[in-house]
């Protein structure tokens, strides 16, 4: 394949100009608590830089699909394939290690730590990953500030308000540059003008640092910001062509 030339470091620039592989692949998923049948053969690719929305009703499997792809839940068969590594065949250690380095998550709420403040939170993912405590903390407030809630730095999350928290969250799950970031009904707590806003904030965010995003929403207003929305009914995927 012949390679156009590209501006340097403009990786968004190259993904648009070759298609690339499936980053995140689901394949033939099946996953069952108890009598509960969560997943039925579900299958699923993910490209690189790609926003996609996990459309469906509630019970339909779709943040069992989404926990199965990050890593967190393993499923009874099937497999899930992240850049040519099988994440399905990884200890725990190994799946929980892909997860800080590679994954962010955005869940409805209270994914932040109480005791911190906002710009703590953000910090914390890079404070664990080694960067210093300083540089850390000028790039939480970087972060705060693109999410357009700079003022909220020093307080702590049940001192602001729900759309604020998932900015923080945002920020939190965005400021080590994932390669893909999930996000599960992450404006599902907020009134439908904040919801659009962070919606808004969250892809512009996603896409400056190239990461995916898997987003499991039921609102069709949340999905019309994915470039892909697939139908996870019975635990199983439809992909859908938009009209
Ligand atoms: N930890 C669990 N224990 C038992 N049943 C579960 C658990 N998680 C999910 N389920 C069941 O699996 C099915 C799919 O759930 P889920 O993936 O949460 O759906 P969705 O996110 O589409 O609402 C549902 O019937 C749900 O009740
Ligand atoms: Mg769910």
């Amino acid at each position: 394949m012949t390679t156009l030339p590209t501006p340097a470091g403009d990786a968004s620039r190259t993904a648009a100009l070759e298609p690339a592989g499936p980053l995140l692949v689901a394949d033939g998923l099946r996953l069952a608590f108890g009598p509960t049948i969560a997943l039925a053969d579900a299958s699923l690719a993910v490209h690189p830089g790609e926003v996609l929305a996990l459309m469906g009703p509630s019970g339909s499997g779709k943040s069992t699909l989404l926990h199965c792809l990050a890593g967190i839940l393993r499923p009874g068969s099937g497999t899930v394939t992240f850049d040519g590594r099988d994440v399905t065949a990884m200890s725990d250690a190994g799946r929980s290690a892909l997860r800080r380095s590679e994954f962010g998550f955005v869940f409805q709420f209270g994914q932040l730590v109480p005791e911190l403040t906002c710009a703590e939170n953000v910090a914390l993912p890079l404070r664990l990953s080694g960067v210093s405590r300083r540089d850390a903390h000028r790039t939480a407030r970087e972060w705060l500030a693109r999410l357009e809630v700079p003022d909220v730095a020093d307080k702590r999350p049940g001192q602001v308000s729900g759309g604020q928290g998932q900015r923080v969250a945002v920020a939190r799950a965005l400021v080590t540059r994932p390669r893909v970031l999930f996000a599960d009904e992450p404006t599902g707590a907020l009134d439908s003008l904040n919801g659009e806003r962070v919606m808004q904030l969250l892809v512009a965010a996603a896409r400056d640092t190239g990461a995916a995003v898997v987003l499991v929403t039921h609102d069709s207003r949340v999905a019309a910001y994915s470039d892909r929305e697939a139908v996870v009914r019975d635990g199983r995927v439809r992909e859908q062509v938009r009209a």
